[in-house]
């Protein structure tokens, strides 16, 4: 069915997590069931939506000077609407309202329910130019809980629509949102509320339809998503129990692992479910941020280095193949040479398969924004960035030498384009990944896209893993 609206051809762009990636995927299916148009370069839009991340301020200046550019195209004439969609517009919003005034609507991200009605109004009232707000007040939590838990219960229809995935064999499903953490450096709390968590039988039964569909791993995401846990009358469901029956009543999964993990309140049964239930990812991302007690009490993350070697200790004794993925954060208020020691230190303890290591940035509504000076200088932020990073390398690296000539199952995921040089008559060079994430390049038919086979691995770096079918 055909719609006239004006503004009807959509360019969206997302910053960010997978929380966003996910976010963003529901959008898609929510707009194109409505008939609403999506275009792949922004000059054929006419609605330009970012959805954005305030995690770091960079992400934040990124989206910022896209509408500064999109503020001189509407000046030289140019008919757009645009619509700051997701953390940012929780983060600044009076500020993004008042500063840029070619914002035409912003919506939180426990609000993106909302898309459908903020664009059919934009359509309906285009000659007024009404600026429409949907945003709720997420940091009013503390006085305002109960109507905190109705808009929430209403998110359950938004989080179960994922009906698009831009991975072709893997999707984000989200069982929990929000955090109760309130991490000094964190802004996450802020903009995406205190935790709630889904019903288990909506989790399973949208599982259902996208392993239906064709998908083959199944990521769940949440902020601490240990922190699952899920009560109905007199039944209570976690994260192990949770884990275990989509396993069961699911067979046709191939692969399911969770984000990310909290030190804190880790329930060591997981691991029980993850040894028995043999297409559960032995898979761990569980951030430390730091290895030096000082900042990490600065950091308020609830635990000491001594009590997080510790939980690794365990995790890996039961479980002697577990990936752990961790989250450093460098540069934090007060970090010395000594803590950034303790920091290196607890990379080569831990022996992390792989990190994502951050500079810290300062973030508004925060207590370390709002209490503590951001005294480590911008120079030496980067150095230690880069340390870390080497360090890592050198780690990965040693690790993958450990798989040379190692099989290995890998859901193969796409061919690699670019490929002039085909030795192979009907191979082409195909990209997979292992069940820890890790990329494989090797060589084989198309048609074992969207399988799982098996590799010998031949050669390695410290990012991916090369091997031949076997
Ligand atoms: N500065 C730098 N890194 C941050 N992170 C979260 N907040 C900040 C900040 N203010 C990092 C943490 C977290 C990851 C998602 O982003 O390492 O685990
Ligand atoms: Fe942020 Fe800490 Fe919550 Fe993670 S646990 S989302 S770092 S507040």
């Amino acid at each position: 069915m055909y719609i006239h609206r004006k503004y009807n051809n959509i360019y969206i762009e997302t910053f960010g997590c997978q929380m966003n990636i996910l976010d963003t995927n529901i959008i898609i299916n929510l707009l194109k069931k409505s008939n609403y148009h999506f275009v792949n370069i922004p000059n054929k839009a006419n609605i330009i939506l970012y959805n954005t991340c305030s995690v770091r301020e960079l992400c934040e200046q990124k989206v910022l000077s896209r509408i500064g550019y999109l503020n001189k195209q509407q000046k030289a004439g140019a008919d757009i609407k645009i619509g700051i969609l997701g953390c940012m517009a929780e983060s600044i919003k009076a500020k993004m309202l008042k500063n840029n005034k070619s914002v035409d609507f912003i919506i939180g991200p426990n609000q993106l329910f909302n898309i459908l009605n903020v664009l059919n109004n934009i359509n309906n009232v285009v000659k007024n130019n009404i600026v429409q707000i949907f945003i709720d007040n997420n940091y009013k939590f503390k006085t305002n809980k109960l109507i905190y838990a109705k808009r929430y219960t209403n998110l359950n229809h938004f989080d179960s629509l994922n009906r698009y995935t831009n991975y072709k064999y893997r999707a984000f499903v989200r069982i929990t949102r929000g955090c109760n953490k309130f991490c000094s450096f964190c802004i996450v709390p802020y903009v995406r509320g205190l935790e709630v968590h889904r019903n288990p039988k909506s989790i399973i039964k949208e599982i259902e339809y996208l392993v239906d569909k064709g998908i083959k791993e199944i990521v769940l995401l949440g902020q601490t998503i240990n922190h699952y846990v899920y009560k109905s009358y007199n039944k209570i469901t976690t994260l192990a129990d949770l884990l275990f029956q989509i396993h069961e009543q699911i067979p046709t999964l191939c692969r399911l692992r969770f984000l990310t993990s909290h030190p804190v309140n880790f329930d060591v049964s997981i691991f029980d479910v993850m040894l028995s239930c043999n297409r559960i990812s032995r898979y761990l991302h569980i951030p430390a941020q730091s290895g030096s007690n000082k900042i990490l009490s600065l950091m308020n993350r609830g635990y000491t280095i001594e009590s997080y070697y510790d939980f690794i200790n365990i995790a890996k004794n039961k479980i002697s193949d577990i990936s752990i993925y961790g989250d450093i954060i460098v540069g934090f208020p007060t970090e010395n040479e000594h803590d950034f020691q303790k920091t290196k230190d607890l990379l080569n303890n831990v022996q992390y398969r792989n990190i994502f290591v951050f500079k810290y940035s300062p973030r508004p509504h925060t207590v370390a924004f709002n209490k503590m000076t951001d005294d480590v200088n911008l120079i030496i932020k980067k150095n230690r960035n880069n340390e870390i990073l080497t360090l890592q390398k050198q780690i990965s690296l040693q690790y993958n030498k450990t798989l040379i000539n190692k099989v290995l199952l890998v859901l193969v995921e796409e061919e690699i384009k670019h490929n002039i040089l085909n030795m192979h008559e009907k191979s082409v060079k195909l990209k997979g990944r292992s069940y820890d994430d890790y990329v494989i390049i090797f060589y084989g038919e198309k048609k074992i896209i969207g399988t799982i086979v098996s590799i010998k691995i031949i050669s390695i770096t410290s990012l991916c893993l090369y091997g031949k079918l076997i």
